[in-house]
């Protein structure tokens, strides 16, 4: 029996405290939505493109469809075409690759810093100089690499500094995947303004979240910022002319009225999810349970590391815990939420096979598939919710 006071359960996300403390006001925006009957792009969505370029300190936004529809459009303004290939990471959501096929292209999937999980940019300059990363045997470079897609895994932007360098050495672009980083910032720089275009996602589990789906684009080039908006529109100039094949990638109205309405928000939101990120690792270091050495096997809890440019935003708080699946049944049997992100590497999964990835090629992608867990992280979570989540991590490994 848990002892009196601990929470009942522990949402690994609760949307609904949030929407209690915004409700008139969303209710208000949806109907202001309603009643100028324009549902589709117009003023809400220009409004929210402004505010987003703003916040991000790109120069342009352009509001599209999903996040995994907004790195389709970045991917192709950048200039990635079939026949092209992408380095990507293995270790992401499903679209980060997916919208490289979709482009025509073909994605090349490298292995991830063990200490952040994020795209390691020294093993993809090693493979861009024609070297192989374990072995170092001398190897040609791959061919037709127009672009980079590194993703900011769970708000923790990926080493932007040698992506820059890398993208002047070889002539690539970089396209972020901040569909999870809403505010992050590298150096001091917004997730966002830090490649040639970026996808931002809005899904309702996202930092600053729709009522839907919905994503956005940011550049600091008015030529692809045009593009995109053509694109997003079914390649279209304007009404009924057609240059190219573009899509229905449009966002809704009332999307855009909501988001708007959570801006404001979002910088107190993204602090309280940085002191919620402070309250673990301080009661994870006093529960003597954790380590941050990723060499030092035997610590039940490892943390992912922090890097020092980077303003993390904590889409999630991500441990890597031994027994990682008994753990989260044990978690589960508390009724406190947990998550994989993500339970299969993406060179592994089946849809892929046509690249020829085995087991074992990609090492550290897959030993944090097996080992990384997602605890409760969202603004209003409370300081004892936390505590228990940890007690109860302790207790497992008692
Ligand atoms: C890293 C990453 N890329 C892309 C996406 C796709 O965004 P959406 O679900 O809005 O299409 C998501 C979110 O689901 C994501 O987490």
């Amino acid at each position: 029996m848990p002892p009196q006071n601990t929470p009942a359960s522990v949402p690994l996300l609760d949307l609904r405290r949030q929407y209690d403390g915004i409700r008139e006001e969303v209710l208000a925006a949806i109907a202001r939505v309603c009643d100028s009957q324009s549902f589709i792009l117009g003023p809400e969505v220009e409004a929210l493109e402004s505010e987003i370029a703003d916040l991000t300190g790109a120069a342009f936004a352009v509001g599209c469809a999903s996040g995994t529809e907004a790195l389709w459009l970045a991917l192709v303004a950048a200039g990635v075409k079939p026949g092209d290939s992408v380095i990507t990471t293995a270790f992401s959501f499903f679209a980060s690759a997916s919208a490289i096929v979709r482009a025509g292209a073909k994605p090349i999937f490298v292995d991830v810093d063990p200490e952040t999980l994020n795209l390691d940019a020294v093993l993809v300059g090693q493979l861009l100089r024609g070297r192989q990363s374990r072995d170092r045997q001398p190897a040609k470079p791959p061919e037709g690499v127009r672009a980079i897609l590194p993703v900011h895994l769970y708000g923790q932007c990926a080493d932007m500094e040698r992506f820059a360098r890398i993208a002047q050495e070889f002539e690539v672009a970089i396209v972020e995947d901040a569909a999870q980083a809403i505010g992050a910032e590298w150096n001091g720089r917004g997730a966002g303004s830090l490649g040639v275009t970026a996808a931002f996602s809005f899904y309702p589990t996202k930092n600053l979240s729709a009522y839907g789906d919905a994503g956005i684009v940011t550049t600091t080039c008015p030529r692809m910022a045009e593009h995109m908006r053509r694109l997003r529109n079914h390649g279209s100039p304007r009404r009924y002319y057609h240059d190219e094949f573009g899509w229905n990638g449009r966002m809704d109205a009332i999307q855009a009225a909501v988001l708007r309405v959570k801006l404001p928000y979002i910088a107190a939101w993204n602090r309280s999810r940085q002191q919620h990120a402070a309250t673990y690792d301080q009661l994870f270091a006093e529960s003597g349970l954790t380590s941050r050495n990723s060499n030092e096997g035997s610590a039940p809890v490892r943390l992912l590391s922090r890097s020092p440019q980077a303003t993390h935003v904590f889409h999630q708080y991500v441990i890597r815990a031994q027994r990682r699946d008994e753990l989260r049944q044990f978690l589960a049997e508390r009724k406190i939420g947990s998550e994989v992100y993500y339970p299969l590497p993406l060179h592994l999964q089946p849809v892929f096979s046509y690249l020829g990835l085995k087991a074992g090629d990609l090492p550290v992608a897959e030993k944090a598939a097996q080992e990384v867990l997602a605890l409760p992280m969202f603004p209003e979570l409370t300081e004892a919710e936390i505590r228990w989540v940890v007690e109860s991590i302790a207790k497992f490994y008692s």
